[in-house]
Formats: structure tokens, C-alpha cells, sequence
């Protein structure tokens, strides 16, 4: 079924690889090119000058970063402000990743201000929320991720989120080889769509792509990518192999 929605694929390659890994990466998919999508590198903060100017004159690659400050300049060591992003060709950023939340302690009151700080200097959010195995055992998984929406999202009008991709990421699913089954993911992504839609009525709900992500390969992604609301993926693991990359990149 053709949607209205372009596909994105991300590739969030956490604090993985070296320098020229990363060349040799980038260069190999940019090369194996073009996609029926728009692919986004997400590297560490280092490597984003570098990833650019291997991606610079192709189109339909973009650069992405994995994190970014809630605070503009200042006196706030070892943080990187949106603004800064932006003025190195940046034009996504990863926000609230569920290893942010666990192992950094993000909060979704913090992660709301990434947001706004994200979309004032012009850089499109991919918002991450997703369950834990206990609250999907326990059938909280629709409250938990509703309410990390509703906070995340807290006082941001629709103007301002027309470009706002959200990742449905089941934590569980994250790293662990465990994917959600395509039933699963669809009835999550279809789930924030109508929750969307309950924040900002309008057009924004249907416009908004969602990613799935949790462990994402070749072998999944056509199921996946090919359910009604799913409109690409944020990948990790299997982003750091070209093959397996371009072979998600294949299955749309
Ligand atoms: P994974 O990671 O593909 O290795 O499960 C996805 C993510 O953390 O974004």
C-alpha cells in the first residue's frame, strides 16, 4: 500500500566505531545509493563534520545527531546546544532515547525541553518513547507511552511540530534481538497517531511519521515497513554494518 508519508531510516550509531569505520560506512551506503527513503546518519557528536562532507552532495541523506542540550550557551561542560548542531549542517537530533532516560536519567520534563530548544533552532526532533518489558507484561504499554508523549510534548503548539518524527522503540525489543511482531508495532504506531491527533485535532497526526525501531535487520524490516503506520525506522545495531543497512534500505 503506497503511503502519503515518506519514509525516513535512521541509523543511530550510539558510541560505536572509529574515524575511518565510520568513513568507510557512510561512503559504502551513500555509494550503493540512491533509496526510496530519507536516510539520516546519527553519529557521535566527532564524526558530524566528517559524516557531512562524505553525504554533502547527495541528496536525500541527512545528518542527524544522537543527543542534544535543553540549555543554549553557557556554562554547561561537556553539553552540545541545538544551535550548534544546526550550524554544522545538523538538521535531526535523536531525543529521549530510552538509554538517555535509563542510563542518563532523563525525564520527560527534560526531554520536553530538548524539544523546544530543537525546533527553535530548526532541527527536526525524532522523538523516542517505548515500553518496558514489565509495563508490556503488564498491559501498560498504551498509559506508559501515551503519558511520555503528553509530557514530551507539553505546551509545544502543532505550528511547531509539523516536522516532528516520532520512534516507537519497545525498550525491550532494543539490542535484545527481540523485535515486536508487526501486529504489535502497528497497533502502537496507530495508537500515538490517534494520540497525536487527541493533542493537536487537525492535519498534523496524519502527516507526523513514526519510526519503529528495536532491533530492526534485513530480515524483519519489509513486515514491518510495510504496516500502515509505519513509516520508517530508527536502527542500531544493524546500522553499523553496510550491508545490513542498505538491506533494510532495500526492503521499502
Ligand atoms: P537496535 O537499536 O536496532 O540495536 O535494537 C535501536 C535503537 O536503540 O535506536
Amino acid at each position: 500500500m503506497s503511503k502519503q508519508r515518506f519514509p525516513l531510516i535512521a541509523a543511530n550509531w550510539k558510541m560505536n566505531l572509529l574515524r575511518t569505520e565510520a568513513e568507510q560506512l557512510v561512503a559504502s551506503i551513500v555509494n550503493n545509493g540512491p533509496y526510496n527513503a530519507e536516510v539520516a546518519f546519527a553519529p557521535p557528536f566527532l564524526y558530524i563534520p566528517r559524516v557531512g562532507e562524505i553525504i554533502e552532495s547527495n541528496s536525500g541523506f541527512f545528518l542527524a545527531a544522537q543527543n542534544c542540550s535543553n540549555h543554549n550557551f553557557g556554562a554547561y561542560t561537556g553539553e552540545v546546544a541545538a544551535a550548534m548542531l544546526s550550524d554544522c549542517k545538523v538538521s535531526m537530533v535523536i531525543l529521549g532515547h530510552s538509554e538517555r532516560r535509563s542510563i542518563f536519567n532523563e525525564s520527560d520534563e527534560w526531554i520536553n525541553k530538548k524539544l523546544i530548544a530543537a525546533i527553535d533552532h530548526e532541527l527536526i526532533p525524532i522523538l523516542c518513547c517505548g515500553e518496558d518489558l514489565e509495563q508490556r507484561n503488564s498491559n501498560r504499554h498504551r498509559e506508559v507511552v501515551g503519558q511520555q508523549l503528553e509530557r514530551c510534548l507539553s505546551g509545544i503548539s502543532a505550528d511547531k511540530l509539523q516536522k516532528l518524527v516520532i520512534a516507537y522503540e519497545p525498550v525491550w525489543a532494543i539490542g535484545t534481538g527481540l523485535t515486536a511482531r508487526p501486529e504489535q508495532a502497528q497497533e502502537m504506531h496507530a495508537f500515538i497517531r490517534s494520540k497525536l491527533e487527541r493533542f493537536h485535532p487537525g492535519p498534523l497526526a496524519s502527516g507526523t511519521r513514526i519510526l519503529y525501531g528495536g532491533s530492526v535487520k534485513p530480515q524483519n524490516a519489509a513486515e514491518l515497513l510495510e504496516c500502515n503506520d509505519i513509516d520508517g525506522a530508527l536502527v542500531g545495531g544493524a546500522s553499523l554494518n553496510a550491508d545490513d543497512f542498505t538491506g533494510i534500505l532495500r526492503a521499502l
